[in-house]
């Protein structure tokens, strides 16, 4: 063939062995020895003790937290994929690998075909990615303004941008805000103004980091129609939530992470089946547990 142009990939994301560590520099007050220290009942995880001779405000320790400990994932075009796991699991982590945001430390991932790493660009153009903190920058542009800028990044010309802005506008119950400045807007307003603009691109592959935190059920339900939608028509869609009965309705397969790793992949009814539990989220207390995370921090020793 002739064709410069690649095949389709295969698969829409393909990780292998995708490892993240990040340095942590931390500092400040490491309490100084005290007669309560050698008392029964002192903390067992406090901080180890500090020569005295070091003052407070120089005390710093290196350490090393892996958010994402060598995962190998492989999601087919047109899914639906949730990615699931407790607070501090990784799941950002290895989305904003997955988007070009972030180098990953080891291994490789390749989204839409393109490796993140070596193809960047070619990622970002099949890409539509809704962070967990939000997207609209400009605070003091409104919403249609957000969205025709987004299309126009996007190389959509002036109208065509236009009519895309009232399309996801009106799609997402925005047209009576949509000459307001966001910085107007609920937080739920502006959530849903964010996962407009994920879509603004018509991406392949649309990734969406807690979509739908702070919408109320109403908007929660329109959000669910809009992702049907997008697989209806080919998107892969790559989400995270907290909300399981969202991933039981709106995944084809799930993938649990916990500590940096996979720690369980399956259709919902098929994890249902593996741990005999009557909902996901009987599913996730079944295999996370229910302590706390604490952040696995390790001390870089130098
Ligand atoms: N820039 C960073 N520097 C240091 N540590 C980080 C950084 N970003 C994330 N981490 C750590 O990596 C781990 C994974 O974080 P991540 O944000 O990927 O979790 P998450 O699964 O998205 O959690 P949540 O459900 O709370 O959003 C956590 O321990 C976090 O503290
Ligand atoms: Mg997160």
């Amino acid at each position: 063939m002739l064709d410069s142009a690649p095949a389709p990939a295969p698969l829409a994301i393909e990780v292998r062995g995708l490892k993240k560590t990040f340095p942590v520099r931390t500092r400040g007050a490491v309490p100084k020895p005290g007669p309560s220290d050698s008392q029964a009942g002192a903390n067992p995880a406090s901080p180890p003790e500090r020569s005295p001779s070091i003052p407070a405000q120089q005390s710093r320790r290196s350490a090393t937290v892996e958010a994402v400990s060598g995962i190998d994932l492989d999601v087919p075009h047109g899914q639906v994929f949730a990615f699931l796991g407790p607070n501090g699991a990784g799941k950002t982590t290895t989305l904003r690998i997955l988007t070009t945001l972030l180098p990953a430390t080891s291994g490789t991932a390749k989204v839409a075909g393109y490796d993140v790493s070596t193809q960047q660009d070619q990622v970002r153009r099949h890409i539509g990615y809704v962070g967990q903190l939000g997207g609209t920058d400009l605070d003091h542009a409104t919403g249609r303004e957000n969205l025709v800028l987004a299309a126009r990044l996007y190389g959509l010309r002036k109208p065509e941008a236009l009519s895309r802005a009232a399309e996801l506008l009106e799609g997402f119950d925005l047209t009576a805000l949509a000459d307001q400045e966001t910085s107007t807007y609920s937080g739920g307003q502006r959530r849903r103004l964010d996962v407009a603009l994920g879509m603004v691109g018509q991406p392949s592959v649309l990734f969406l980091d807690e979509p739908s935190t702070g919408l109320d059920p109403q908007n929660r339900m329109n959000l669910w129609d809009q992702v049907r939608r997008l697989r209806a028509q080919g998107t892969t869609v790559f989400l995270t939530t907290h909300y399981l009965d969202e991933a039981d309705a709106l995944a084809d397969d799930v993938a649990i992470m916990d500590h940096g790793q996979i720690i369980a992949r399956g259709t919902p009814a098929q994890l249902k089946a593996r741990t005999g539990s009557a909902t996901l989220d009987d599913v996730f207390l079944t295999l996370t547990g229910r302590a706390l995370r604490d952040t696995d921090v390790q001390e870089v020793r130098s």
